[in-house]
């Protein structure tokens, strides 16, 4: 797998204002970086080259946090047997696809109470018609039914609070965070700085960094869908943890249609478009040079290329689970000293929040 460092910081954002932070950061000249993926059940494709396929590529050259959102995962319906488990399971895989832990602070998000705290104080600055734009808490609650929470709704100012807590300058996501970032920003700038700030904004205005391949890796089964680990077919998904049995399977149902070779600007072939962005992505070949080899190869073929291509790629995330996974006193390691060095800015950037918005503070 060829590490992508082609990015682009949406264009409309460009132009994060200095902040009390930068002033003060003297450590480290290095921009900073928070991102961070639900321990909602297994971790798939998309997650992976979308987001932290992304954040490999950036590490060295940034200061990286990057969290496993515990707290929105409990947002819908959850098994309380499996949230530690999946939480345990997504750090490791954030370590088997390449973040060094020695580089980056990965932490539990919930094992950090300003986040919660954060997000109260957001909460009450946020307008709710704000709030009543956004697309996914549309899409989401329409999945659930009568059973839409509160934390749902409030989900994308829990994200604010984890982005804003670190003085982020960049955010690497996929496309479907766009909003929720934009929502951080106008939070920062309008709610908090525009309103409390004396002389130097109180919080740092982030930019998401969305990769120009990958950002958007559709379902197997509908290409004109996301792909995505809330839809009830397993078959629309390729999880990273997949055996070669199981790849195999799911490639071979994957949905096609009755055109002869691969091509990747044809509107009426979303899923030809898919399976070439993502073989791309895994074999670093350009989808043009693909477009040219593949003119005249059928899906069955295609898909037995695509099918090697995937089992290998994913071989050795697999393996380092497999080793991460099973040594629990290594990973608690990782997460004691990520929670350290990640707590330590939060808590930072919370009391600097609290102070300059009025609450009472303690002689010292
Ligand atoms: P989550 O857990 O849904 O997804 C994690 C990351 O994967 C990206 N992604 C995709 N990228 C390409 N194609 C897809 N089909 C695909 N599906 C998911 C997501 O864009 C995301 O980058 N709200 C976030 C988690 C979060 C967060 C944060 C992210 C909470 N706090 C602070 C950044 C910063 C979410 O639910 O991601």
């Amino acid at each position: 797998f060829k590490q992508k460092t082609a990015y682009e910081i949406m264009p409309s954002l460009v132009g994060s204002e200095m902040c009390i932070r930068d002033r003060m950061k003297g450590m480290t000249n290095k921009k900073r970086i928070l991102s961070g993926v639900q321990p909602t059940g297994d971790l798939h494709i998309g997650n992976w080259l979308g987001a932290i396929s992304n954040w490999v590529a950036l590490q060295e050259k940034h200061e990286t946090f990057l969290c496993v959102v515990d707290l929105h995962a409990i947002t819908t319906e959850y098994d309380p047997k499996q949230l530690s488990k999946n939480t345990l399971s997504t750090a490791a895989l954030y370590v088997a696809c390449g973040i060094d832990p020695k580089i980056c602070s990965i932490f539990v998000q919930s094992q950090i109470s300003a986040h919660s705290e954060l997000c109260w104080i957001l909460n009450c600055m946020t307008p709710i018609n704000w709030m009543e734009r956004m697309i996914q808490f549309k899409e989401k609650s329409v999945q659930q039914g009568n059973n839409v929470s509160i934390g749902l709704f409030d989900y994308p100012i829990l994200m604010a609070a984890d982005i804003l807590l670190y003085d982020a300058d960049y955010v690497p996501v996929g496309e479907d965070q766009k909003q929720h970032l934009e929502l951080a920003r106008d939070i920062a700038q309008q709610r908090i700085n525009a309103k409390f700030s004396k002389g130097e904004n109180i919080l740092k205005i982030p930019q998401p960094i969305i990769m120009k391949k990958g950002s958007k890796i559709m379902s197997l089964n509908d290409g004109s869908k996301k792909m995505s680990k809330s839809d009830i077919n397993e078959g629309s998904r390729i999880n990273l943890l997949d055996t070669p049995e199981i790849i195999t399977k799911k490639i071979k149902r994957a949905k096609s249609d009755s055109y002869m070779g691969m091509e990747f600007n044809n509107p009426e072939r979303p899923e030809s478009r898919n399976l070439l962005m993502i073989y791309s992505l895994l074999s670093g070949k350009e989808v043009s040079e693909l477009e040219n080899d593949l003119s005249q190869t059928g899906w069955g073929t295609f898909k037995k290329i695509f099918t090697e291509q995937l089992i290998e790629s994913l071989k050795p995330i697999q393996e380092r689970y497999q080793v991460l996974i099973n040594d629990p006193y290594e990973l608690n390691k990782i997460l004691i000293e990520g929670k350290e060095k990640a707590e330590a800015v939060a808590n930072k950037t919370l009391s600097r929040v609290k102070s300059e918005l009025g609450f009472f503070e303690m002689e010292k």
